[in-house]
């Protein structure tokens, strides 16, 4: 039986994604009241949407819950508690534990006991800047637990986007781990953390440092306290009801000026949509294990390493370390052969890693992954070459599916719990039940099937979505409902085909997806022009064979620099890498005597990165002076 057999009869047996789209459509709150009659509520919402106020909407307004309730005690009131909900691998430390629902309750709530002794209470932040270990599992479900705010923060981010998001979100207590673990070098976390704690002008009093053996980090006294010495001696904390509305946390995105976007995810619409996916999206029942090879310092990370897969009574995977290297391309093999893993998520970057590699798929065909029945990526495009030599070598559908930070949850894929299984490589599948998503026109008119326009979601947004940027309700109407009047605006461009399959093509504003990563190449514009030497500058992102894009800097220098050209170049590179951090991946830079521009004075990023990556492109009609484009076309060569 292969797995495309099993899922033909599985098809047959399951209410099918039209009906399920179908009846979503004719009643949407009726479709998400069964939903989250599947959560426990300690007070059942009696209304499920509350539109009264657009183009601002709320989910179950009047219900009360808990988070972390939900995803470990209820299943331990069940009799499930020595199911694993949390495996452990990491191949940098070479340890693997697993965690049973009842050990990491233990481990949560002896956390949110000693978060609880130092003062925080229900709507405090706690911004958590650790790697992916079990202690940052516990600490965002201890924050959960007692209804705080957690802020997790990538550790690929430098000091002083850790400080922006201080001041931001200004948390009550910091939890940070003392490092990270990169193939071949050790990243000391503590002293990005004094750093930004030094550069944020909002004073935090209080870090908790979870203090890892292959790295102790310097305490400071009276400010920073240790980690495991608090989880030894602190008493367990119990969950504290939440409102449906009440933040459960907030995660900062990339936006189109260095201001990350703080986006909002409320503990009732978040919990019904994402346990509601697990089964839904990714097919997934109790007891199974899932895995999302991504990091918690991601939206990926905080729905399906942490939350969602808990809710549904799952075991989730944590897995530190990369797909390559650790030690070699048979990484993501080994992890779903031993930990029998029946779903997998990562971004295609991942696989075209690995397919750099072991191009023939030799260490694929090492491990026995019988268990094994679904390939889910997401994050950027994925070229159809990546997902055919992923379904030649792994024999499983290889399933896109569109979503972002924003969200929370797929906004379009191919549902493995509804039977829609008819892929088409290079398309990200149908809306979501929940998602009425139309390509429209500038003037925000549906555009005719299989056109190319701007990807958008008819409002209210689906449970999970966030509405709010942390307070901050303006900036998100301005950046997300005002391009067209009653949608969402995804940023995306793309279109529709006839048979309803959305196709996901580009970013219409300046954000780069790159190995993954969501990046703005404003922001880096932004760091770039503090530089004393440079007059001004541009940042498009160009296309790369294994990330997908990377940033390309375009320099022009002020005249009369005494500075040689190479020094200048190196000096923005570190920048951006001291700035906003490795992540951004900024290599490359080039000096031009201009940048092309619009009469008005628009950069023309697009035409430049069509340029690069050799594309046809129109030339603008308000082109300042066409000659510059050949200038490019030469200083590229
Ligand atoms: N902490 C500190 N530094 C980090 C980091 C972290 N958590 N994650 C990445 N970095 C650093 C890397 O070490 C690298 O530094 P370097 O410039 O000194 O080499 C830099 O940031 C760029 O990292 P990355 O873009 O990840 O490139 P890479 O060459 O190290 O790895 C891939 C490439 C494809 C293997 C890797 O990006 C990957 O596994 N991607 C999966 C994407 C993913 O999980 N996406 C989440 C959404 S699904
Ligand atoms: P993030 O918020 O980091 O999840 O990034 C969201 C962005 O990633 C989207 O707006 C898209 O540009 C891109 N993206 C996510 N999933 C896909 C996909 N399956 N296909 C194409 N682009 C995607």
């Amino acid at each position: 039986l292969t797995p495309f057999f099993i899922i033909k009869l599985y098809r047959k047996t399951i209410m099918s994604y039209k009906e399920n789209y179908e009846n979503w459509k004719k009643n949407p709150t009726a479709f998400w009241k069964k939903k989250a009659d599947n959560i426990y509520w300690n007070k059942k919402p009696k209304i499920i949407l509350d539109n009264s106020n657009p183009p601002f909407w709320s989910w179950f307004p009047e219900g009360e819950l808990n988070t972390c309730y939900n995803c470990l005690d209820i299943h331990i009131a069940n009799g499930k508690g020595d199911v694993n909900a949390l495996i452990y691998d990491s191949p940098v430390t070479n340890t693997k534990i697993t965690y049973t629902y009842k050990e990491l309750l233990n481990k949560t709530e002896k956390i949110a006991g000693a978060l609880r002794d130092y003062g925080v209470v229900k709507g405090d932040r706690v911004l958590i800047y650790m790697p992916m270990i079990p202690e940052a599992v516990a600490s965002m479900l201890a924050c959960a637990r007692l209804g705080a705010i957690h802020v997790v923060v990538f550790g690929g981010f430098a000091p002083n986007e850790l400080a922006t998001r201080i001041d931001d979100s200004k948390p009550k207590i910091i939890i940070a781990g003392s490092c990270g673990i990169e193939p071949g070098r050790i990243v000391e976390y503590k002293p990005m953390l004094d750093k930004a704690i030094e550069l944020a002008k909002y004073k935090v009093k209080t870090c908790f440092i979870f203090q890892r053996d292959i790295c102790e980090a310097q305490l400071i006294k009276g400010r920073d306290f240790n980690l495991q010495l608090l989880i030894d001696n602190s008493n367990r904390a119990k969950p504290v009801s939440v409102k449906s509305s009440d933040p459960l946390y907030i995660l900062y995105t990339s936006g189109t000026t260095g201001d990350p976007k703080g986006m909002v995810r409320e503990n009732g619409g978040h919990a019904v949509a994402l346990k509601n996916s697990m089964n839904m999206v990714y097919g997934l029942k109790p007891g199974e294990v899932f895995w999302a090879a991504s990091d918690i310092g991601w939206v990926v990370g905080h729905s399906y390493i942490v939350y969602a897969p808990l809710l549904n009574g799952c075991t989730s995977i944590l897995y530190e370390g990369k797909p390559t290297g650790t030690p070699d391309s048979g990484a993501f093999w080994r992890v779903i052969s031993e930990h029998n893993v029946s779903a997998m998520f990562t971004a295609p970057t991942a696989l075209r890693a690995i397919k750099r590699d072991d191009p023939n798929g030799k260490e694929i065909k090492k491990y026995d992954l019988k268990n094994f029945r679904m390939q889910f990526l997401a994050g950027e495009r994925a070229d159809p070459t990546t997902i055919r030599w992923a379904e030649k070598h792994l024999n499983v559908p290889i399933i896109d599916h569109w979503w972002q930070t924003e969200t929370g949850w797929a906004i379009a894929g191919n549902f493995a719990g509804l039977g829609l299984f008819d892929i088409k490589p290079g398309s990200t599948g149908k809306a979501s039940p929940g998602f009425n998503v139309q390509c429209l026109d500038e003037n925000g008119k549906i555009k005719p099937v299989g056109e190319i326009g701007a990807l958008a979601i008819k409002l209210p947004l689906p449970p999970s979505c966030s509405s709010t940027l942390w307070q901050d309700k303006e900036r998100y109407k301005k950046a997300y409902l005002e391009d067209f009047d009653g949608w969402y605006s995804s940023a995306d461009a793309g279109y529709i085909d006839k048979e309803g399959y959305i196709w996901v093509m580009s970013r219409t504003d300046d954000i780069i997806n790159c190995a993954g990563h969501r990046l703005s190449t404003g922001a880096m514009e932004e760091v770039l022009s503090k530089h004393k030497d440079i007059a001004e500058c541009a940042v498009v992102g160009i296309l790369d064979e294994l990330k997908g894009q990377i940033p390309m800097g375009f320099i022009v220098i002020n005249s009369g620099t005494a500075k040689p050209n190479k020094t200048i170049i190196q000096e923005t590179i570190n920048m951006i890498r001291n700035e906003i951090g490795p992540v951004a991946s900024f290599r490359k830079v080039i000096i031009v005597n201009r940048l092309p521009k619009t009469r008005s004075g628009k950069i023309l990023r697009s035409t430049i990165s069509s340029i690069v990556d050799k594309k046809p492109y129109k030339i603008p009609a308000t082109i300042d002076d066409e000659a510059i484009l050949d200038e490019i076309k030469d200083a590229i060569q």
